[in-house]
């Protein structure tokens, strides 16, 4: 029942003619269509694209605007496109100005007139829109399943190393050893909430605005809710004007993807420092380190290198897209094009830091557990247990802090650790001291003793691991 008047060609009848209207008379120079195009980054759209004008065709026949046959032309069609696409029989060119300028031409060569009723009731501004929603959601579901396989690869190897002892930090200064599993589980913790926070932002990335027009609806009697539930969006936009240059959403995301950066920026961070000589606590394999080309004693840790270099783009992403919607006027502005490139390389960047910092963990790490056990007998990170012990012993904390302190000066002076002080020495700073101490600031019960809710103790550590695998059903 094709009750309505035909929509008037969008596109020119002549592939030799730019796409817009008629009131054009002269060309577009070569150099501002190149500018003006984006086509070479939307075509990442394509699929989407593809759907969304299937959801938005069936809807047309569904209220009658177009005949189910028609319909069922452009539904074939848009398919037809999809297939010559994935065969790479469908490359646009800069002429086709954008993906869904070359979409809607190539169906109209195909389909003939029927393809020009394609775009009645919507415009590229809430088909564009759609299509970056679209793909983020399903993007966004790509990359916490990548999360997911990032936290497997963490459990597995804090599993084998529950009683690995490594000396923990504040400052870069040693402070009190901790399970090496307990460091481990620290980053999947972090990856917890990045796999919640993006589960919480696909909420509002997963809205329709198609059906919005141009900017302020449209006279046809159009079902959103139709097409927005073929299309599995959760929601629609209710206002027309917010919703054609709403990019809140992109933003929340590239939010989310700069945290994700940020984590795995740290432990790179770590595992570089941890690789070097001067630490030693982890030698990489050979199938994720690389050689020098002039020091062939070289092997290098470019795959946290990169991760760590990587986490820039993401971050400078995120501010231009602030800067980008900063004071922009309602509705569409061309401005927003620019979401498009650096939502995609965010997008490709984050999966592929998940993917190699996956592998890195799953078969890169060869951690030094002798180099390990000798750093953390080495120090002075079992001085706090020192105070403990005598305030355990009832004396208040605060002065045996103060005895400690003069324990550490008079060892320091002499060349000595807490372990090799005589107990007639420890007598000398403190008559509660007895034959126990030396236990007390064993590394293994230093790390075992801190079994409070959270803590490193073995006990907490190892319940954290049981508790990390049920949660990923392992
Ligand atoms: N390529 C455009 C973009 O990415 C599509 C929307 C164009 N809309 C317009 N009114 N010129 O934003």
């Amino acid at each position: 029942m094709a009750s309505h008047p035909s929509s008037s060609p969008s596109l020119s009848d002549s592939p030799d003619q730019q796409p817009w209207s008629q009131r054009f008379e002269s060309a577009l120079h070569p150099v501002i269509a190149t500018f003006n195009a984006s086509i070479h980054f939307d075509i990442a759209l394509l699929e989407y694209d593809l759907t969304g004008s299937q959801a938005h065709a069936q809807m047309l026949a569904h209220t009658g605007i177009i005949s189910p046959a028609e319909a069922d032309a452009i539904d074939q069609g848009l398919e037809q496109i999809r297939q010559d696409y994935r065969q790479g029989l469908f490359q646009p060119g800069v002429d086709a100005e954008d993906v869904h300028f070359a979409v809607e031409h190539r169906l109209i060569e195909l389909i003939g007139d029927t393809g020009k009723k394609l775009h009645t009731g919507r415009s590229r501004n809430d088909q564009v829109g759609t299509d970056i929603r679209l793909y983020l959601h399903d993007h966004i579901q790509q990359i916490r399943s990548l999360i997911r396989g990032w936290q497997r690869a963490l459990v597995n190897l804090a599993q084998d190393h529950v009683q690995t002892l490594i000396p923990g930090y504040t400052h870069l200064q040693r402070a009190q050893p901790v399970s090496l599993a307990h460091h481990l589980l620290a980053y999947f913790e972090m990856a917890e909430r990045d796999w919640h926070r993006l589960g919480e932002i696909d909420q509002r990335v997963n809205v329709s605005p198609l059906g919005l027009g141009a900017l302020a609806g449209t006279p046809f009697p159009i079902d959103r809710h139709y097409t927005a539930e073929k299309l599995g969006f959760v929601d629609l936009y209710r206002n027309s004007l917010d919703g054609v240059s709403d990019r809140d959403f992109a933003i929340e995301f590239l939010c989310a993807a700069s945290l994700i950066m940020v984590h795995l920026s740290r432990l790179s961070e770590e595992i570089i420092l941890w690789a070097s000589e001067e630490f030693g606590f982890v030698k990489l394999n050979d199938s994720c380190a690389t050689g020098s080309s002039i020091m062939p004693q070289k092997k290098n840790p470019d795959v946290p290198e990169l991760v760590r270099g990587k986490s820039g783009r993401v971050f400078g992403h995120l501010q231009s897209l602030l800067v980008m919607m900063k004071g922009l006027p309602l509705a569409y502005n061309k401005d927003l094009q620019e979401d498009k490139e650096a939502l995609f390389d965010s997008v490709v960047t984050v999966k592929a830091c998940l993917e190699a910092m996956t592998i890195l963990v799953i078969e890169g790490l060869n951690f030094q557990t002798g180099r390990l056990q000798t750093a953390v007998g080495e120090d002075f990170s079992n001085a706090t247990d020192v105070a403990d012990y005598l305030a355990a012993k009832e004396v208040p904390f605060r002065e045996a802090y103060n005895i400690v302190g003069i324990v550490v000066k008079t060892c320091l002076a002499q060349g000595k650790l807490l372990k090799d002080l005589s107990l007639e020495e420890w007598q000398q700073f403190h008559p509660q001291f007895s034959g126990d101490i030396y236990d007390a600031i064993a590394p293994r019960q230093v790390v075992a003793a801190r079994n409070s809710l959270g803590g490193t103790g073995f006990e907490q550590v190892q319940k954290a691991v049981a508790q990390a695998q049920s949660q990923l059903n392992l």
